[in-house]
């Protein structure tokens, strides 16, 4: 098989609402073909070059059968963008295991079993975009979100471990970091059972940490502007390892590189309350 130079069929997952939603309509409108995963397998209007599919990135066999009905209806994957996320808020004291591995399940292991779904067909092509879908909060760890830092600094790791892996194989590994941006993933955060005890002993901090986050991602960024900053990647020749959009962010993360850790704890914890 003659390899593709180009992108035109996608599988994206958490297409359903925000950067997913937007991401699939960006690509859609510059020609590609978006099969458009989430467990609701809607993906708004209904647009042309868009399929909604209902996928859970939880779930092995789910991310198989996509896969096995892209390559047959279009005989091809040329791409595929784990964004499918959750963030779950609270103190690392007291969370439970149950809670910790919510996070990672979505997170990390959901995007490992789509990425693992997808490769074979890569391989056969001699051709793949994988696109992850983390976070500066994979770079830049913050109080009570430990959990989901944490979760996007293991996916960003390990898309950057693929790409070393698939050298030679026409396969390329980018991961995107978002900074704030205004989407359903305020509301669909989730709490540990401990941060909503009455006598949580981070209370005070936390409740002045929350009404500061939430307040930057419902004013953050709209979501096309990550859905732009993925399409510039997807239409490269050779993608970028990772791809932190939007100016301001970027510098954020040139000052965490090079600040010493003595000083960036301090600094974080006292601008983000803890
Ligand atoms: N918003 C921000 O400020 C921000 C910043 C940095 C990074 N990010 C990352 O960007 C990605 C997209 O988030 P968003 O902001 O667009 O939030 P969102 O509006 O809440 O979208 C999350 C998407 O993930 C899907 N999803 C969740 N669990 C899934 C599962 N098990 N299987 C398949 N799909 C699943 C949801 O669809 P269903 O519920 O229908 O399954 C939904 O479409 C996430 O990975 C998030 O961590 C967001």
């Amino acid at each position: 098989m003659k390899p593709q130079s180009k992108v035109q069929v996608v599988l994206l997952t958490g297409g359903s609402s925000g950067i997913g939603a937007a991401t699939a309509r960006l690509l859609a409108e510059n020609g590609m073909t978006v099969y458009s995963g989430s467990r609701r397998g809607t993906a708004g209007e209904p647009t042309e070059g868009i399929i909604p599919v209902r996928l859970d990135v939880n779930d092995e066999a789910s991310c198989r059968e996509a896969v096995s009905r892209i390559v047959e209806e279009q005989g091809r994957l040329d791409a595929v963008i784990c964004n499918a996320g959750n963030g779950i808020y609270g103190p690392i004291e007291g969370t439970t295991d149950e809670e910790t591995r919510y996070q990672f399940e979505t997170c990390v292991f959901g995007s490992l079993k789509t990425i693992q779904a997808c490769l074979p067909q890569m391989r056969k092509q001699g051709f793949g975009r994988i696109i992850t879908v983390t976070s500066v909060m994979g770079i830049l760890q913050l109080p009570y979100q430990g959990l989901y830092s944490s979760a996007k600094a293991a996916l960003l790791s390990l898309s950057e471990s693929l790409s070393m892996e698939l050298r030679g194989t026409g396969i390329q590994c980018c991961s995107i970091l978002p900074g704030d941006v205004a989407t359903g993933f305020t509301a669909a955060r989730t709490f540990t059972a401990s941060s909503k005890e009455p006598d949580c002993p981070y209370r005070e901090q936390m409740e002045k940490n929350l009404a500061q986050i939430e307040k930057d991602e419902t004013t953050g960024m709209a979501p096309s502007a990550i859905g732009k900053a993925i399409l510039r990647q997807l239409r490269r020749r050779k993608m970028s390892v990772r791809k932190i959009p939007r100016i301001d962010y970027k510098l954020v993360g040139f000052i965490v590189r090079i600040l010493p850790e003595e000083w960036k704890i301090p600094i974080l914890a006292k601008l983000y309350h803890a």
